[in-house]
């Protein structure tokens, strides 16, 4: 079993590259089923959950091949509109196969889900969304199967802009008959890129950025080369390693513009940062000073972006209030870090975080990729050794998460 081992670091000086957007990549591969033909994207990370997107589209019949940090992408005319529980238990993600599949297929046999440790994830809003286009539903043996002659464009209201749902129902609307609306979309940059990915392959979308995205329907889309825009999460994570170990560092690629609730709050507790059409560069000088944190639906602070803030507060300056809004069970990973000495009392939503000088190393687990990815952030403000189990999780999401620390300075290994 992988493990990072991780000793009290700082300051951290350098550069840092920072990859493709793992939470667009997923998609526009999932994306690429919509058109026959050749897709290459370019900026594409090495991470296992988009090696299980490939296996995924493998699955289906689709040739995938890596090549460096571009992926080609082979859709032949007759696929498989098939997702098995074996790849989706090991990524929810894929659950996005489904509005592509539905739109050029007519039909798609996708297992569902199962919970995790976000607490209970469900699809509800992607089903109905994709019936009011004119999708039938029915469920056997853990599977959905869905049946589309013809989809048509319909007005959908989402009752809350879910990530997922709005994906699922702009790939199914780009080949729909007439107009769909989506009101109240998710307005993620992430979508953003899936939708001018669409746009490119001929999709006609009004709205891209905004929580009312008009599409018209075309008959078909072709295949097209593009470039997945940077991880703004993979860049939050080294933000907030600067943040308890001090120094500077640039962030190759990064984008201020998709992440301006993020480096505002940094910036309120210490950080100094700058932008160049390169990327960004952030300074910290002193210990941070804690804020209180509450996620929201983007330009909100995203979910995904709280374990590495909890990690920053337990070394800050005062005390922080943390408000989870998106999902009910994300917090599992505080009852690691009060292990390593962190002051943090947490109830239903909420969590108080103390900041305490230095935290202290011990053995941790990782539950989840964003989870393990902070338990490395608070190693680094501990004194002595802090050994986190469960490394897989973390490597789906990141590429080298702990060679692109050491570069900078960090002590960061796998054993
Ligand atoms: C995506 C991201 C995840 C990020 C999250 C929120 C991927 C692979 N994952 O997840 O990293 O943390 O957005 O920004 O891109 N909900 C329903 N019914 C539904 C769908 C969602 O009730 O049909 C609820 C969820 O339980 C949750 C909220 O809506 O409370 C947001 O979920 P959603 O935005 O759909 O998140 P994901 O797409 O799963």
């Amino acid at each position: 079993m992988e493990k990072f081992l991780v000793q009290g670091s700082g300051p951290l000086n350098g550069e840092i590259r920072i990859g493709g957007a793992k939470n667009s990549a997923l998609k526009l591969m999932a994306a690429s089923l919509l058109a026959e033909g050749s897709t290459s994207l370019n900026n594409v990370p090495e991470i296992t959950d988009v090696a299980i997107m490939m296996e995924l589209l493998e699955a289906m019949g689709v040739r995938v091949q890596r090549v460096g940090q571009r992926i080609e992408i082979d859709v032949p005319d007759e696929i498989e509109p098939v997702a098995p529980y074996s790849l989706v238990e090991r990524m929810r993600a894929s659950i996005v196969v489904l509005g592509p599949l539905l739109s050029r297929i007519g039909r798609a046999k996708v297992a569902l889900p199962g919970g995790d440790d976000f607490g209970s994830r469900p699809i509800d809003m992607h089903l109905q969304g994709l019936e009011q286009l004119g999708a039938e539903f029915s469920y056997e043996h853990g599977d959905i199967n869905g049946r589309a002659d013809q989809l048509v464009g319909a007005e959908v209201f989402l009752e809350f802009p879910s990530v997922g749902a709005t994906e699922n129902l702009l790939m199914a609307a780009v080949l729909a008959d007439g107009t769909t609306v989506i009101e109240n979309a998710a307005r993620e940059p992430e979508i953003s890129d899936l939708a001018n990915f669409l746009s490119k392959m001929g999709a006609v979308i009004e709205g891209i950025g905004t929580s009312r995205l008009t599409i018209e329907g075309v008959s078909a889309l072709h295949p097209v080369s593009y470039e997945v825009i940077p991880d703004r999460i993979e860049a939050a994570t080294y933000l907030a390693a600067l943040g308890v170990c001090g120094g500077e560092l640039r962030l190759i690629g990064a984008r201020s513009d998709h992440m301006e609730m993020l480096l505002r709050k940094l910036e309120e507790m210490g950080m100094e940062w700058s932008e160049d059409e390169d990327g960004l560069t952030a300074r910290v000088l002193e210990r941070l000073q804690s804020v209180d944190v509450s996620t929201l639906p983007y330009p909100g602070l995203a979910t995904d972006y709280k374990p590495f803030l909890v990690a920053a507060l337990c070394v800050s300056q005062g005390a922080g209030m943390v408000t989870e809004n998106i999902f009910a069970g994300r917090f599992r990973y505080i009852d690691e870090l009060v292990r390593m000495g962190a002051e943090i009392r947490a109830e239903g939503r909420h969590a108080v975080v103390r900041g305490v000088k230095r935290l202290s190393g011990a053995p941790v687990r990782a539950h989840d990729i964003r989870a393990g990815a902070a338990l490395v952030v608070a190693g680094l403000a501990a004194d002595g050794e802090t050994v986190i189990s469960d490394a897989h999780h973390v490597d789906r999401g990141y590429e080298d998460l702990a060679g692109k620390l050491s570069s900078v300075g960090a002590q960061v290994t796998r054993i």
